[in-house]
């Protein structure tokens, strides 16, 4: 259940919720290097970052989530990313809350598409997608890495 001290808002962060956020986003991904301030401030220029803050708790960042925005000739799509929810805040509903958010935003901004990927043996992230409706698309993905 989505406890009602969780306050969510949209492209809300100042600098010093910088260190919270690189907390969180190690929990995504432990060996993630500490990002600075204008790493988040240029992201909220074109895109969109969900947070959510214990109200019980002098706002302590407990959530977060991307929506970038891709701009192509004929049409716009989004690409959710980074989406985590701390520890002791997990199986309450907030993970759900923050991708439900990501895509009304994407449907406010009339983006065509969402895509995400996610790796399959995380398995309550998967879990998640697809209760929300995200389906798998039949096509081959190719990445070129450098
Ligand atoms: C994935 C993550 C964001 C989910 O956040 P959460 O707040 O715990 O998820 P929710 O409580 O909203 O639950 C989402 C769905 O997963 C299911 N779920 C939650 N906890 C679960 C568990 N321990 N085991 C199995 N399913 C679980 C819920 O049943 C729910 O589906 P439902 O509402 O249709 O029943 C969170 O676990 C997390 O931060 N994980 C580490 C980072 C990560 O993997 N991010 C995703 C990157 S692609």
């Amino acid at each position: 259940m989505y406890q009602s001290c969780i306050k969510i808002s949209e492209n809300d962060i100042e600098v010093n919720d910088v260190s919270a956020l690189n907390r969180l986003l190690r929990q995504l991904n432990p060996d993630s290097l500490d990002i600075g301030f204008k790493n988040f401030s240029d992201i909220m220029q074109t895109s969109t970052i969900i947070t959510l803050r214990d109200t019980n708790k002098d706002n302590v960042l407990v959530g977060m989530g991307m929506l970038l925005a891709i701009r192509k000739l004929y049409y716009s799509f989004g690409s959710i990313e980074e989406v985590v929810v701390d520890k002791s805040y997990r199986g309450l509903g907030l993970g759900k809350a923050i991708v439900k958010r990501l895509v009304n935003r994407g449907r406010y901004l009339g983006m065509k598409y969402i895509a995400l990927t996610s790796s399959p043996d995380k398995i309550v992230a998967n879990k998640l997608y697809q209760s929300i409706g995200f389906k798998i698309p039949r096509t081959n993905l190719y990445r070129f890495y450098y």
